[in-house]
């Protein structure tokens, strides 16, 4: 739908999401929208970065992309919230910025909006779920309304997450996105767009 805003607000250690994210934000400007592509800040030490060659080299290709701020969920008629499983929760980074925004929910400016949410674990049964789940819980305190992907399409049948988008990053940590994932994304970005646009 044209005109609609989306932010894209994600946070990534080793890069899965951050290609979820710029996949979900090449479908949304398909599909009409002005996109607002962000990550959150970094908050862990120098030394936990360090530890990790992944995390260190993304860290390093992404640190001067640019950062989300409250604004951009204000300004957004839709809301795309990425984040890596973390013991099948929300990442504290993104958690963080979430908790950055009680100004604006105190004013109800991050309600009556189209939220969805999407992220990835190493194992299949890992937490995906429990972390979309725990996403949400943030957003119906927002006054927000989940769009989630269900079963809205044939296509949800291959990648299987009713709840939004996932992906199995595997036991090295770096399986890439496939053709499921990919449709999925897809498709979660142009639903969300749409809704987005009927909630406007
Ligand atoms: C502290 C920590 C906790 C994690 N918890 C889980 C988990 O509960 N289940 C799981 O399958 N993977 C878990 N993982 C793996 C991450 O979810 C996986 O590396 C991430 O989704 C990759 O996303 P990214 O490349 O965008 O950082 C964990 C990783 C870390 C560092």
């Amino acid at each position: 739908m044209a005109d609609v805003k989306l932010a894209i607000v994600y946070y990534s250690s080793t890069g899965t999401i951050h290609s979820m994210a710029q996949r979900l934000a090449e479908a949304a400007e398909k599909a009409g929208a002005e996109v607002r592509l962000r990550q959150v800040a970094e908050l862990a030490p120098a030394e936990a970065i360090a530890s990790n060659a992944a995390w260190s080299q993304h860290f390093d290709r992404t640190k001067n992309e640019p950062k989300a701020a409250a604004d951009d969920v204000v300004w957004a008629d839709a809301v795309l919230f990425g984040t890596p499983t973390r013991y099948g929760n929300v990442a504290s980074q993104l958690k963080q910025f979430l908790d950055t925004l009680g100004p604006q929910w105190s004013q109800g400016q991050l309600a009556n909006k189209a939220y969805a949410g999407f992220t990835a674990s190493m194992t299949q049964h890992g937490g995906q779920e429990s972390t979309l789940l725990a996403l949400y819980n943030t957003i119906y305190h927002f006054g927000g309304v989940v769009v989630a992907p269900g079963y809205t399409d044939p296509l949800k049948f291959a990648d299987g997450n009713p709840y939004g988008v996932s992906h199995v990053t595997g036991g090295s940590n770096d399986a890439p996105l496939g053709d499921a994932q990919h449709a999925a994304l897809d498709h979660l970005a142009r639903r969300i767009v749409s809704i987005g646009g009927k909630l406007r």
